[in-house]
């Protein structure tokens, strides 16, 4: 494959806005300036990788509106192939971010594009998918989409988010399946320990489970073993997309031969080094940038 990653997924313009504290209904709250960068699970996932030195491909959908010029150039220069990015007349997916005092975020996403990306788009990309090493899939695309990729994927990693009831055809094909502790608990319906949650996620017929933990790192279950893999503490400044970063990071070791542990373990990095910095893709590190760690 002349690709270690292929991404099926989401596009968006991220339209951030900093603030104090987030409004109650019916409450308006000032925030600071507007940020606009690219983001969507599905290109963050693909630039993490890429800018790590995987060779990536991106299938998925952009808007005819400005914002997917906009897009689509920061696709480019992070030199992801973009063969099967495809225009669609209408509003780019776009997503509204309030990013708190504490680098946490509230996020609604609007899909535009992102929402007609078709069977029959898989179906055109089938020898793409079937050939790369590693495809990375979340849900901000259709599910039945989701589901027809991961069919003809080779090996799948698959995000979990945002979080949705999926068909046992889907978890099944994960290697890993990707959750955070929320998404574990509304696909388990129960809070427990991560330990157990992970063995529990596990059970629903995944090949392997990574339960990330945001600041504790992540727990990767396979088989009958249970791993904890610490993260290097960071001061948090914008944690939006540090889980896209993540997956794209394990996705590009996974590619790489890297066993599940280890690939987690340089994946916890990644993440980590992500959310010192402002906004998604913008906050990915290189190579270099991960020594500091
Ligand atoms: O995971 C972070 C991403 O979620 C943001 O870039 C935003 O586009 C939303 O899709
Ligand atoms: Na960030």
């Amino acid at each position: 494959s002349p690709y270690d990653v292929v991404v099926v997924g989401s596009v968006n313009a991220d339209l951030v806005v900093r603030v104090a504290r987030r409004p109650a209904p019916g409450e308006t709250v000032i925030g600071s300036e507007l940020a606009t960068h690219p983001g969507g699970k599905g290109a963050n996932q693909a630039v993490a990788a890429a800018r790590l030195g995987a060779r990536v491909a991106i299938l998925g959908r952009i808007g005819s509106d400005g914002h997917g010029e906009f897009l689509r150039e920061a696709l480019r220069i992070d030199g992801v192939d973009l063969g099967h990015l495809i225009e669609t007349p209408g509003p780019s997916g776009v997503a509204l971010i309030s990013v708190g005092s504490d680098g946490d975020n509230s996020i609604i996403v609007s899909p535009g594009a992102n929402g007609r990306l078709t069977e029959d788009d898989i179906a055109a990309a089938e020898s793409l998918l079937s050939a790369a090493p590693v495809v990375c899939l979340q849900l901000e695309s259709p599910l039945a989409t989701v589901v027809a990729a991961a069919r003809v994927a080779g090996r799948v990693v698959f995000n979990l988010s945002p979080p949705a009831v999926v068909p046992d055809e889907l978890l099944e094909a994960c290697d890993p399946l990707i959750v955070n502790q929320h998404e574990a608990a509304l696909l388990l319906g129960s809070h427990d320990t991560p330990g157990r949650q992970a063995r529990e996620l596990l059970s629903l017929g995944p090949r392997s489970v990574v339960l990330t933990l945001g600041a504790d790192g992540a727990i990767v279950a396979e088989g009958e073993d249970v791993t904890a893999v610490p993260s290097p503490r960071v001061e948090p400044v914008d944690t939006t997309g540090a889980g896209d970063a993540f997956t794209g990071a394990l996705a590009w070791r996974l590619s790489q031969g890297d066993h599940l542990v280890a690939a987690t373990s340089f994946a916890v990095r990644v993440g980590a080094a992500s959310v010192r910095r402002h906004g998604a893709q913008s906050s990915y590190p290189r190579i270099g940038d991960l020594e500091s760690l």
